[in-house]
């Protein structure tokens, strides 16, 4: 978990988490935060043990802890997190270790976690699935008001 460690001290990421914290300060729904990234990269790796999916676990992680590191764009350029977030996180995953293949899986999958594709490679799918996943619903006050859940439905617990 070196990798992941490098990507944790990394100016530019602990900038990224410091502009998405300012930019939330008064967001209601979930916030894009390091525990949601931590949650992320948990359950993503949790899915990928059980269906017997050999990906790295520090690859995982880092696709985990930089899916919405463009957050912060979204709100100030009306961008596309999901694209920012893959094109911020070329640098850090550089400077990290990661080489030209792994940062090419973890890019597609950080631009791809919006929307599920059964053609998509499984990293994409792994993501996609564990940032649902891994949201702590219910102990949300405004589940009513999300967009996530339809009317009288109610959150529930799979990892
Ligand atoms: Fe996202
Ligand atoms: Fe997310």
């Amino acid at each position: 978990m070196e990798r992941v460690n490098k990507i944790l001290k990394n100016q530019k990421y602990v900038d990224y988490l410091n502009r998405n914290v300012k930019a939330e300060k008064n967001r209601i729904f979930c916030h894009h935060d390091l525990r949601h990234y931590l949650d992320v990269a948990r359950v993503a790796y949790i899915l990928a043990l059980e269906k017997n999916i050999s990906i790295k676990k520090d690859v995982i992680y880092a696709a985990a802890l930089l899916h919405d590191i463009g957050r912060w764009k979204e709100y100030l350029e009306g961008v596309d997190h999901a694209a920012a977030s893959a094109t911020l996180a070329k640098d850090i995953l550089e400077s990290s270790g990661f080489d030209n293949d792994e940062q090419a899986i973890i890019k597609e999958a950080i631009k791809n976690h919006r929307k599920y594709d059964a053609k998509n490679p499984p990293l994409d799918k792994i993501l996609y699935r564990s940032d649902k996943l891994s949201r702590p619903c219910m102990e949300c006050t405004v589940v009513a008001k999300c967009k996530r859940f339809g009317v009288g439905e109610s959150p529930k617990l799979f990892y």
